[in-house]
Formats: C-alpha cells, sequence, structure tokens
C-alpha cells in the first residue's frame, strides 16, 4: 500500500507577489484530493498566501530567538502559518556551510514546534560517479537520526536530491531514483521496519510536468520537491494532478 503523495515546490529565491496571486488561482479550482501539496517561497511572501495555501519554509534557524541577525525561528514561520520546513537542502549545505550536525539540530526544533521537517539528502556527481551514493547518504542521515531517534522519522519528510539533477535539467531516470529511494527505505527499515513503511520520500531534481508520473510511480517515489517548474502555476499543477 502505497503512502500519500506529496509534492511541494520551493521556489527558492525566486517569485514576486504576482505569483503568490497567480499560484493561489490556479489552485483555487484544481481539485488535489488524493494528494498533499504546498509552497515554501521566500520567507518575506510567506504572509501574503491565504489560508487555502499549504505553506513551508525554505529554512530555519537552530536557536529559539535572541540575536541572530537576518534568521527565522521555527516559532516565527508557524507563525506565519507554515506546516512544513525545508531543512538540509544542498543550496545551504553548499552557501551557508551548513553541516550535517547543524541540519540535525534544526531538524530537531523543527519537530519539537510540530511542524514537518522535509529533510533534504543528496550527493554530488563526483560521489555518484566515484560509486559511493550509499555510504554519502548514510553519513547525512546518520547524523539526524543519532540526534533525534529514529522514531522521530514518522513526523519526518525525506527529499532524495541528486545536486547533479538539480536545476540542470538532468532529471535522475526513474530505476536511478527508485534504486536510491528503496536505499533510504531500507537503512530506515533496518533501524524500525514501521517507521520505513510510512517515511514520505521525495524526489527533487529536474521534475516537470513530463517526468512526473512516471517518477512517482516507482515504488519508493512518494512525491517531488520541485524547484524551477513550481515557478509556473500551471506546470506545478500538472505535476501535483500527476500524485493525485
Ligand atoms: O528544492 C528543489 C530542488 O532543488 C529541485 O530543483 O526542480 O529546479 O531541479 P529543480
Amino acid at each position: 500500500n502505497k503512502r500519500r503523495s506529496l509534492v511541494v515546490g520551493n521556489w527558492k529565491m525566486n517569485g514576486d507577489r504576482s505569483l503568490v496571486e497567480k499560484i493561489q488561482s490556479q489552485f483555487s479550482q484544481a481539485s488535489l484530493a488524493n494528494m498533499d501539496w504546498a509552497i515554501c517561497p521566500p520567507a518575506a511572501y510567506l504572509g501574503l498566501f491565504d489560508s487555502k495555501t499549504p505553506l513551508g519554509a525554505q529554512n530555519v534557524s537552530q536557536f529559539d530567538s535572541g540575536a541572530h541577525t537576518g534568521e527565522l525561528s521555527v516559532s516565527i514561520v508557524k507563525d506565519l502559518g507554515c506546516q512544513y520546513v525545508i531543512v538540509g537542502h544542498s543550496e545551504r549545505r553548499e552557501d551557508n556551510f551548513e553541516s550535517d550536525e547543524v541540519v540535525a539540530l534544526k531538524v530537531e526544533k523543527i519537530l519539537a514546534a510540530g511542524l514537518t521537517p522535509i529533510l533534504c539528502v543528496g550527493e554530488p556527481e563526483s560521489v555518484r560517479d566515484a560509486g559511493t551514493v550509499f555510504e554519502y547518504l548514510t553519513k547525512q542521515l546518520d547524523a539526524v537520526v543519532t540526534l533525534v531517534g529514529i522514531s522521530a522519522f514518522a513526523n519526518i519528510v525525506l527529499a532524495y536530491e541528486p545536486i547533479w539533477a538539480i536545476g540542470t535539467g538532468k532529471t535522475a531516470s526513474p530505476a536511478q531514483a527508485q534504486d536510491v529511494h528503496g536505499f533510504i527505505r531500507g537503512y530506515l527499515a533496518n533501524l524500525d521496519s514501521n517507521i520505513a513503511a510510512g517515511t514520505t520520500i521525495l524526489y527533487g531534481g529536474s521534475v516537470k510536468g513530463s517526468n512526473a508520473k512516471e517518477l512517482f510511480s516507482q515504488a519508493d517515489v512518494d512525491g517531488g520537491l520541485i524547484g524551477g517548474a513550481s515557478l509556473n502555476p500551471e506546470d506545478f499543477l500538472s505535476i501535483c494532478l500527476a500524485a493525485n
């Protein structure tokens, strides 16, 4: 029995007020009863959405409050209506030097606030070429499991994003995605098989309307984390419909 599908649009540092309006009008007529979806706009736009749009933040601080200029706490993003927080995206690991340990601290904060972390993992091309993808992902996952424990994964969404497929137009093939998603579920199953069976694992990396259906039909692919295509409301809706 497959898990309920989830499709999340990550606008990254893109979009404007008019895209907020367009996405809301595109989705107001849509019937998406059999899947969940959410938008993660730039944080500055979170407050512009109506309450019908499920929202997520793209990042959050590992600290509760205080002297951390430019940061947003989990309580702030929760106050702005977020249900989800993306954490450990490869762009933040790279641009902001976020280590596996910092990512784990953020996951802990997000869970404590009752929000759902969308925990991103994924390898660079050099690691794929070296044939050490599973070892690389194990290290990323171990850091979080060590801090929050396997039972916390009942409330965590995972996203597998091979870095070489992000924004490149070079999607992982459905077989490549399934291979890694199967590995991740197996990693979790080694620790707790019930948790593993229930964990939502998204694929991210150049998902479009034209390849979504085949990716989402893989046994361990439960939906997608969509970058570029989420900036076009029609494309993003077609990807959501592929998961419905
Ligand atoms: O968070 C989204 C991913 O990084 C995928 O981005 O769909 O533009 O390749 P993309």
